[in-house]
């Protein structure tokens, strides 16, 4: 009996608390969890824009052909290089496609984080050093096994590009936190292989793909019901394969002996008077290089999410609900609240949240006695909310994109379909693909 009430106390306190953390969040809750109308009603107007971009209306998707026409089926084989620039890494790779089909017989990979001076210095700056460290690689690969032939390689750029052809376009613009001279309206192909040569090794720089479009590709390479390629990382993006007769913009290959054409759709830019903006947003998006751009970006990716939780966070402080309502000087510093941190106090499950308190004391420097239980789950529950808001609003996307498709089940059951899905959010915030698994938007 004396266990029972002590076990029903600590219930009742329990839900006293949730209670009270649900009372003192009401406000962001209810616009975070984006209700499943809600999320119904942008997946249409979602739709439209994919529908009014692919007719080159004016749409907040760009819609961007690809100009891959030619799927991977497996059996491609041979030494290819690869550089890869995203949006926090870039990394120079070798693979080798055996004879297995969809096996890669193996891989060198070298990964660099992209120095913060390079986010805003001149566009050649950047790609010499993209060149040099290219360069080091091939070196290094081919004192294994010597050759003398120009390498080929295959360069994954992770930015809107208006493409002329398959190795060939030019940058519309920077997203993310590039701000670089000398880079819009430039063909980045030419950019590398140039940078390629003053480093000492002229290449055969074979195509140009956005990140987007290469994760559909090599999601092809191995399983060939890929349908759906889908960037999560610092940035997002989709690809998906759309007939030849829905492409109505641009000027396009003759595409006859094939099912269609890649095309990127830039979703990032979506935007739509529906979307679920906190007041936080829009401060967010001020600080921003690209102001009032990129907006649905802004509220799923992991260059954001930790910003968003760091507004609000402050939010409540100032309100007085948190922490005596006592900013501390380091949270004002803008971008301090990295996602990977967000995603630790996301997922804590210790007893008493201590790598909340641990997070918040590193970060901070608020001290585990400086904070109750209760403001701990507070914080825990602003990242799992604005985590919530970024997996309501990806399913969306990925719903529109079936629908166009034919593939959402309305028209009877639809064929297998796969999704390929990659970057940092995607790969190293495991919980936020288990966010709300009951939801049904289709
Ligand atoms: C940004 C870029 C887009 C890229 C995405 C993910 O949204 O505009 O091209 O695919 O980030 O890296």
């Amino acid at each position: 009996a004396v266990a029972a009430t002590g076990a029903f106390a600590y219930l009742a306190r329990a839900i006293v608390k949730k209670r009270r953390v649900d009372r003192v969040l009401k406000e962001f809750h209810d616009t975070l969890i984006v209700p499943t109308p809600k999320l119904k009603e942008l997946c249409g107007e979602m739709l439209n824009e994919v529908q009014a971009g692919l007719r080159g209306d004016k749409s907040s998707l760009l819609m961007l052909p690809s100009m891959v026409d030619i799927l991977p089926d497996g059996n491609e084989k041979g030494d290819v290089y690869a550089v890869d620039i995203g949006g926090t890494n870039f990394r120079v790779l070798h693979l080798r496609l055996s004879d297995e089909r969809g096996q890669v017989a193996h891989t060198d990979l070298r990964d660099f984080t992209i120095p913060e001076e390079m986010y805003s210095c001149h566009i050649n700056e950047l790609f010499d050093l993209l060149a040099v460290r290219t360069v080091e690689f091939i070196r290094d690969v081919r004192r294994d096994s010597p050759s003398l032939e120009k390498p080929l390689v295959g360069f994954c750029f992770s930015f809107p590009v208006e493409q002329t052809g398959l190795a060939s376009g030019n940058l519309i613009k920077l997203t993310k936190k590039f701000e670089n001279a000398g880079a819009v309206g430039a063909d980045p192909v030419l950019q590398l292989a140039e940078a390629l040569e003053r480093k000492g090794m002229p290449a055969h720089v074979s195509v140009l793909l956005n990140d987007a479009v290469g994760t559909f590709a090599g999601g092809r390479y191995m399983d060939e019901d890929i349908m759906l390629g889908i960037i999560l990382g610092t940035g997002t993006n989709a690809c998906y394969l759309e007939k030849r007769s829905n492409i109505r913009k641009g000027r396009l290959p003759d595409l006859s002996h094939s099912e269609g054409m890649l095309i990127n759709t830039e979703w990032a830019g979506f935007v739509s008077s529906n979307l679920p903006l906190l007041e936080e947003d829009r401060t967010l998006d001020w600080h921003s290089v690209n102001v009032g751009e990129a907006v649905y970006e802004k509220m799923v990716s992991g260059l954001y999410m930790g910003e968003v939780a760091r507004h609000i966070l402050i939010t409540l402080i100032e309100r007085g609900r948190l922490l005596g309502g006592k900013v501390p000087d380091a949270m004002r510093e803008p971008w301090s609240l990295e996602t990977r941190f967000m995603a630790g106090m996301h997922t804590d499950n210790t007893l008493l949240l201590s790598e909340v308190s641990a997070a918040m004391y590193c970060l901070y420097g608020v001290g585990p006695w400086e904070m109750t239980y209760f403001e701990r789950r507070q914080v825990q529950e602003v990242c799992r909310l604005v985590c919530l808001r970024s997996a309501r609003l990806i399913a969306m996307g990925i719903a529109a994109l079936l629908k166009q498709m034919g593939r959402d089940g309305s028209e009877g059951p639809a064929p297998r379909t796969a999704i390929v899905m990659d970057g940092g959010v995607a790969t190293h915030y495991p919980a936020h693909k288990d966010m709300d698994p009951e939801s049904r938007l289709l």
